[in-house]
């Protein structure tokens, strides 16, 4: 078998590879990417045509139910970026370098970043902040990897918060700065998030890369949002950058109810419900 052969060679249904999503920012063709943390959701998103799937360590907050992305461990990630890899057939898999697994050594970090391709079998890694050594470490190594500027929930107990980032002009060139670094070393794209959107048109611009935003405007390559957020399931105060295009909390609540009702009606099961 050729090495260059994938399971559905030119189809539609060809595996979406990174230079697919340069192709698309090339061309000024904006694409989605979502989150999802297990084989079913990769699955529905995959048959949606999504094209690239995060399995963001949003994991702690969404499905963990951690009041932050700190406590996520690489266990953890592998465990969760393996089972959205068995759904997602088509879509590019990437899965985040979770907090305490990349910045004690460049060592750790690109064993860590390799794991998640060679355990999870994720296609790339998500590394948060300002790391371009590690960055070319990882490329050098056959890890693509995707940078994340802005707002980093990781470094949530530095910054004080989920603020807002880039405000003012020196704090705009700054990440602009950061931004050109981590291309020039090699990072196939960028997540921008939780930045005014004059910043988020900026770095779109300067960068040759796809800036894929969520909460950065509407000029970026991409847009990502949270599998939980963007269905409505999310309780509680969701950020401004959310749109919900479905209510599926209070429907599963309706159905949870109705079920109950039937149940204690008797009139779940029916007769065709019955062997
Ligand atoms: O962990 C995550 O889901 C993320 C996205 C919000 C970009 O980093």
């Amino acid at each position: 078998m050729s090495v260059h052969a994938s399971p559905q060679p030119g189809g539609a249904g060809r595996p979406v590879t990174i230079a697919d999503l340069q192709a698309y920012a090339d061309a000024g063709e904006k694409f989605a990417m979502l989150t999802a943390y297990d084989f079913t959701s990769a699955a529905i998103l995959d048959e949606a045509g999504i094209p690239v799937i995060l399995v963001g360590d949003s994991l702690g907050m969404v499905v963990l139910g951690h009041d932050s992305t700190v406590p996520v461990t690489m266990d953890e990630m592998i465990h969760h970026t393996r089972a959205v890899r068995r759904g997602a057939r088509r879509a590019l898999v990437v899965g985040d370098l979770p907090f305490g697994s990349y910045q004690a050594s460049l060592e750790e970090g690109l064993v860590n970043g390799m794991r998640v391709l060679k355990e999870a079998g994720a296609n790339a890694v998500k590394l948060e902040g300002h790391h371009p050594e590690l960055t070319r470490r990882l490329v050098a190594a056959g890890v693509p990897v995707m940078g994340h500027l802005g707002l980093t929930p990781q470094s949530v107990n530095q910054l004080g918060g989920y603020k807002v980032q880039g405000r003012g002009e020196e704090a705009a060139d700054r990440l602009v700065a950061q931004a050109r670094e981590l291309e020039a070393a090699g990072a196939f794209s960028l997540v921008l998030e939780s930045v005014p959107s004059d910043v988020g048109r900026r770095v779109a611009e300067v960068l040759r890369i796809p800036v894929i935003g969520i909460g950065a405007g509407p000029d970026t390559d991409g847009q990502v949002l949270v599998f939980h957020d963007f269905l409505g399931m999310t309780g509680g105060h969701l950020p401004r950058f959310v749109k919900q295009y479905a209510n599926l909390r209070g429907e599963i609540v309706a159905a949870a109810k109705a079920y109950s009702a039937e149940v204690a009606s008797g009139d779940y099961p029916g007769p065709e419900h019955q062997y």
